[in-house]
């Protein structure tokens, strides 16, 4: 399906925020331990930064002329479902509760894929403004995730 570029910026957001959700629901579940706490809520922020610019760039995008439907390299319908496994990920957590290791898992798997969509969607290809934020917004994901590999080395043996 192809897809207006406000709808993939749409839901682009919607993504980095509901990562940020994801990453506050962690913080709660390990409210007891303060370097958990702090630790998830800078990864919340992180992604709250990411929402924000994607915002930024939406404004200074708003007098654009309709451009109709494109083909992005990203469809619109898989990163619907990618919003829709982190929404799942984050409800489940809220509802079972989630152990320290499967939080730095989930953490990793939406990083890896985040960074792998802000990679291949190409949205400069269209607007070639974006192609400096789209980078950038992918190669922090990517240190999210090697973070987070580190940090599963160190916390996951530890029960929470
Ligand atoms: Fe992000
Ligand atoms: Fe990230």
């Amino acid at each position: 399906m192809a897809s207006t570029w406000k709808d993939v910026l749409e839901v682009a957001v919607a993504i980095e925020l509901e990562c940020a959700a994801l990453y506050e629901v962690f913080a709660k579940r390990f409210a007891h331990r303060r370097e958990l706490v702090y630790f998830w809520m800078n990864y919340a922020e992180a992604e709250r930064y990411h929402a924000a610019s994607i915002r930024i760039h939406q404004s200074a995008l708003a007098g654009m002329p309709e451009m109709g439907v494109q083909k992005f390299e990203v469809e619109e319908d898989e990163a619907r479902t990618f919003l829709a496994e982190v929404r799942a990920a984050r409800e489940g957590a809220e509802r079972e509760g989630v152990t320290i290791g499967r939080a730095l898992q989930l953490a990793r798997w939406v990083e890896e894929h985040s960074a792998e969509l802000h990679g291949r969607i190409q949205f400069f290809k269209v607007f070639p403004e974006f192609g400096d934020l789209l980078q950038k917004m992918a190669e922090e994901d990517r240190a999210h995730r090697d973070l987070l590999a580190s940090a599963e080395k160190r916390w996951a043996g530890a029960t929470a």
